[in-house]
C-alpha cells in the first residue's frame, strides 16, 4: 500500500508494522519542480549511494531509518513521524546562500553553517530562524533544534572526511529527521547527489544535481561517478 509519494521517492507500508519500503524514483525536479526531468537508473544510483552513506553513519553511532536494501532501488526503513524541516549544512558558499547573501560561489565558510528550511512546497520551502521553527510548531522545543544542529554538524564531519578520501569535496547537503516509534530523533530521507553537493577535489567538476539544475551535462554519468568512487572502483 502506497502511503506517501514525494518528488524523489514513494513510500509503501512494509509487511511488518513500523517499517516502510522506500522506492527511489527516476524523476528529477529542481526549483520547486518548475524544472522536471527523468533519468533512467537515477533512482537505483541514489538508493545504492544512500545505502553506503547510511551504513557509514551507523558505524559512527548516528541513528538512521535505514534497515536494509531490498532491491537496488528499494530500501527497508523504519517508519517515522517526520519533522517538517530541511536541515541544510554548508561548508562552501554556493546555491541559494550565494544568491541571497552575495557571497562568492566557491568561497569556503569560516565554520559549518546549519540552516533550517520549512518543508512546504506552497511557500517555496522558506528559510527559518529558531523562533520561526517554534512559532510554526515545526518542533516542540529549542532543545530539538539544538539536537538537529549538533547532529547535522557531526554528520558533516563524518561525511566530509569520507568524501575527501574519494577526492570529493562535500560542499553542502540537506538532511531530514523524524521521530521513530520510541520517540528518538532519527535521520531519515536519503543521502544522494540529489541532496548533497559534491565537487571533484582537483577539477572542481560538479557531480550532483547541479548538473541537472544548470544543464552541465550528463546527470547519470555524474551520479555513476560518485557511486564508483565510493565503491572504490576508480582508476
Ligand atoms: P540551496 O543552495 O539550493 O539552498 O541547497 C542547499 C543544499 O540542499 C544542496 O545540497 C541541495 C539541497 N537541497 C535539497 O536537497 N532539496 C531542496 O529542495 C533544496 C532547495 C536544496
Ligand atoms: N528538490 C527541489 C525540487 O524538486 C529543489 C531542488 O532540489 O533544486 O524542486
Amino acid at each position: 500500500m502506497l502511503i506517501y509519494e514525494g518528488k524523489g521517492k514513494k513510500l509503501y507500508q512494509a509487511e511488518q508494522s513500523g517499517y516502510v519500503l522506500a522506492e527511489f524514483k527516476d524523476d528529477l525536479t529542481a526549483f520547486n519542480a518548475l524544472k522536471k526531468g527523468e533519468e533512467r537508473g537515477k533512482g537505483e544510483l541514489n538508493c545504492l549511494i544512500s545505502q553506503v552513506l547510511f551504513e557509514l553513519l551507523q558505524t559512527h553511532g548516528i541513528e538512521t531509518h535505514y534497515i536494509k536494501l531490498v532491491e537496488n532501488h528499494i530500501m527497508l526503513c523504519k517508519k517515522m513521524k517526520m519533522i517538517p524541516l530541511e536541515v541544510v549544512v554548508r561548508n562552501i558558499a554556493t546555491g541559494s546562500l550565494s544568491k541571497r547573501l552575495g557571497i562568492d560561489e566557491g568561497r569556503p565558510l569560516p565554520f559549518a553553517l546549519v540552516e533550517f528550511y520549512y518543508k512546504d512546497d506552497k511557500l517555496g520551502d522558506p528559510l527559518l530562524n529558531d523562533e520561526h521553527c517554534l512559532i510554526l510548531g515545526a518542533v516542540k522545543s529549542q532543545e530539538v533544534l539544538e539536537t538537529l544542529r549538533e547532529s547535522g554538524k557531526k554528520i558533516n564531519t563524518i561525511l566530509s572526511e569520507y568524501f575527501l578520501e574519494k577526492d570529493l569535496v562535500l560542499v553542502d547537503f540537506k538532511l531530514e529527521f523524524g521521530f521513530d516509534e520510541q520517540g528518538e530523533i532519527v535521520l531519515g530521507d536519503e543521502l544522494s547527489p540529489d541532496n548533497l553537493r559534491l565537487w571533484d577535489k582537483h577539477t572542481g567538476k560538479k557531480l550532483d544535481k547541479d548538473v541537472f539544475r544548470q544543464d552541465l551535462g550528463d546527470v547519470k554519468s555524474a551520479y555513476e561517478e560518485v557511486l564508483g568512487r565510493i565503491k572504490g572502483e576508480r582508476k
